[in-house]
């Protein structure tokens, strides 16, 4: 039954009855070369079959993390009706022809207020409840992340419209200057694009092998998020992210923005 034990070996066993966890037995050579068993532990319950392989006897803990923060808008007052805040976009867009202008001469796909409106949430009270909201959404990912403000406050920097259409994409970019961005997800038709994170590291990989395909989600070089209408997204302005071309008919829309410390 042992007869594959070599040095330092590990064998998963059967998983144990009436736990719903597995069972792992560890054997090596002996001093005199003989293989013996080793202790049999039972894990935890495992969020994941690959760690079901790891050593029994180690622990193995992940570093350097980094946070998505991912919620309903609704669970910080005002309350935003996505309809009133689709039809603003659009209104907004229709009426910035400054913004228009900046599409087209920097070859962007549909429509972004990013370089045009520096002052939605003054122009336009959606948008001002829309901010309300979103500070205390980054209030919550700032204490999650354990920020040290030092009594300053995380402040709202940039706030901006994109819509995409049937074909658009927005590559790959960080949010320079910032300390937490995010979106907020207005129309998203069925089929449009995820979310796409990068894992910062990447650069750094050079000859590493792959990660298997069903890796864990912590140890994925990329990750898709599918957001829905009414989610808000936030990250750590620095971590890489793309929104990959719209396949989706209808138009995807959000609202991006930045925030600093004050
Ligand atoms: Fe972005």
């Amino acid at each position: 039954m042992l007869s594959n034990a070599g040095p330092s070996r590990l064998r998963r066993a059967d998983r144990a009855p009436g736990f719903g966890a597995a069972s792992f037995k560890a054997w090596g050579p002996r001093a005199d070369g003989q293989d013996v068993m080793g202790k049999s532990r039972i894990f935890a319950l495992d969020p994941h079959p690959s760690l079901q392989y790891a050593h029994p006897m180690a622990q193995i803990r992940s570093l350097f993390t980094t946070r998505l923060y991912q919620a309903a808008l609704s669970d910080h007052p005002p309350g935003i009706d996505a309809a009133e805040l689709e039809a603003s976009c659009y209104s907004i867009a229709e009426d910035d022809d400054a913004g228009q202008d900046w599409c087209e001469a920097n070859g962007y796909p549909g429509y972004t207020s990013y370089a045009s409106l520096t002052d939605l949430p003054w122009r336009f009270p959606i948008f001002a409840d829309l901010v309300k909201s979103l500070d205390a959404h980054v209030a919550d990912f700032a204490k999650d992340v354990q920020f040290d403000l030092q009594g300053r406050a995380l402040v709202l920097e940039d706030l901006w419209i994109n819509i995409l259409p049937e074909g658009g994409t927005h590559s790959s970019h960080i949010h320079p200057h910032s300390v937490i961005s995010g979106t907020t997800y207005v129309a998203m038709p069925d089929g449009t694009s995820a979310l796409k994170l990068e894992d910062p590291r990447l650069p750094m990989m050079m000859a590493a092998p792959t990660r298997v395909k069903d890796a864990r989600e912590e140890l994925r070089q990329f990750v898709y998020v599918a957001p829905k209408v009414g989610d808000v997204l936030l990250w750590e302005s620095w971590l890489r992210h793309e929104v990959p071309m719209n396949m989706a008919e209808d138009e995807r829309i959000s609202v991006s923005f930045n925030y600093k410390w004050a």
